[in-house]
């Protein structure tokens, strides 16, 4: 049994570290560090080998710090909980050789986890009652998707997107709206300020379960070679845009809880770091359905996530061996397609 799992997440450009000690019979979170790095934001954009460089130079500070803040010393960690993908590689390495020192030099338990997992279980890391059966969404900058969870561990793909994902077209719209990177805080901050006026689409909607966000950023492309005067324009194309992206997960939210009929909306991943998306959603589902979602510093990649899905692999006496490597592409252990899902549902 672990007592004290220390998490390491390094998948993208944030360095962080966090410690989950047990608290009767479940886990509490003791520290949680993350160092976003800031190296990228003149690049519009997150370079993958100064991500890598950068994890090198802070991991270790960042997993002291985080036994610091907890209290904890290392010998007392049981086991260590760490990021194998997806994600960038050079990055992931970091964390995955990091993780792999301490479990080895320490007689440490070793349990990879995969990322998008770590997303589905952040918000019980302040709601420790959340529990299966819920529909989730999951957006973040790499992935959109919508799963039925109807147990911790099994994870039944409803739909995800055909194309970008929902955060990759906040980034690509804030760069075409000239609001610099990362772009959802940026729209949704600019966003507050203008109106929903903009005629966009809302692509498949009310078509199955699957997303796309491709042809809504280049109508917004359109939009802004269109008009004479961005300056006077953009916080109602940030308001417009931010809405058609919000209105298509939304309605399909509410289309898998019909489906599924479930009560309960867990929103993950970067983009429900977005209280806009947090109160349309609870919003449009009331009566219907709870939505559950974690603070923005949560549902941001860290690694309280990571050491709670670790916590629960770990507690099914699962673990990793030494061999564990990290992969840019792996595969999600418990994720399948529904049995009844169909295109033309939903
Ligand atoms: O999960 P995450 O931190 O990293 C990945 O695993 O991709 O998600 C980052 C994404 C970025 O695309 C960022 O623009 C988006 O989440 N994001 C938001 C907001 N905050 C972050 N999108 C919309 N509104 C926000 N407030
Ligand atoms: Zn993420």
């Amino acid at each position: 049994m672990s007592d004290v799992v220390l998490g390491i997440e390094t998948s993208c450009d944030e360095t962080s570290a966090a410690v989950l000690v047990r608290d009767g019979t479940g886990p509490e979170l003791a520290s949680l560090v993350i160092l976003s790095q800031d190296v990228h934001a003149v690049f519009g954009g997150v370079v993958p080998e100064l991500a890598s460089r950068a994890h090198l130079q802070a991991i270790g500070p960042v997993v002291d710090r985080a036994l610091a803040e907890a209290g904890v010393r290392l010998d007392a960690v049981d086991a260590v909980a760490v990021t194998a993908g997806p994600g960038l590689i050079g990055s992931l390495l970091v964390g995955v050789c990091y993780a792999k020192a301490l479990a080895a030099a320490g007689g440490k338990t070793l349990i990879g986890v995969h990322h998008l997992e770590g997303h589905v279980f952040a918000p019980t890391l302040e709601d420790p009652d959340l529990a299966p059966p819920f529909v989730a969404l999951i957006a973040s900058g790499g992935h959109t998707l919508l799963l039925d969870v109807p147990e911790w561990g099994i994870y039944r793909m409803l739909g995800e997107t055909r194309d970008d994902a929902a955060g990759e077209a906040f980034d690509k719209v804030a760069s075409m709206l000239e609001l610099g990177y990362p772009g959802g805080p940026a729209i949704e901050r600019l966003a507050k300020q203008g109106t929903d006026r903009i005629d966009l689409p809302r692509p498949m909607l009310g078509q199955g379960f699957d997303f796309s966000f491709s042809g809504l950023k280049t109508a917004v492309l359109h939009k802004v070679r269109g008009t004479s005067d961005l300056e006077a324009e953009r916080a109602d194309m940030a308001a417009s845009f931010q809405a058609a992206v919000f209105d298509v997960l939304t309605a399909k939210a509410a289309a898998a809880l019909e489906h599924t009929g479930y009560d309960t909306v867990v929103l993950g991943g970067g983009v429900a770091c977005s209280r806009t998306l947090a109160s349309v959603m609870t919003d449009r589902l009331q009566g219907l359905a709870r939505v559950a979602v974690a603070n923005p510093r949560l549902n941001a990649d860290n690694a309280a996530m990571i050491a709670r899905a670790g916590w629960f692999h770990l507690e099914r006496g699962e673990q990793s061996d030494l061999y564990l490597d990290a992969q840019a592409r792996l595969p999600w252990p418990g994720l399948e397609r529904a049995p009844d899902f169909s295109p033309s549902r939903g």
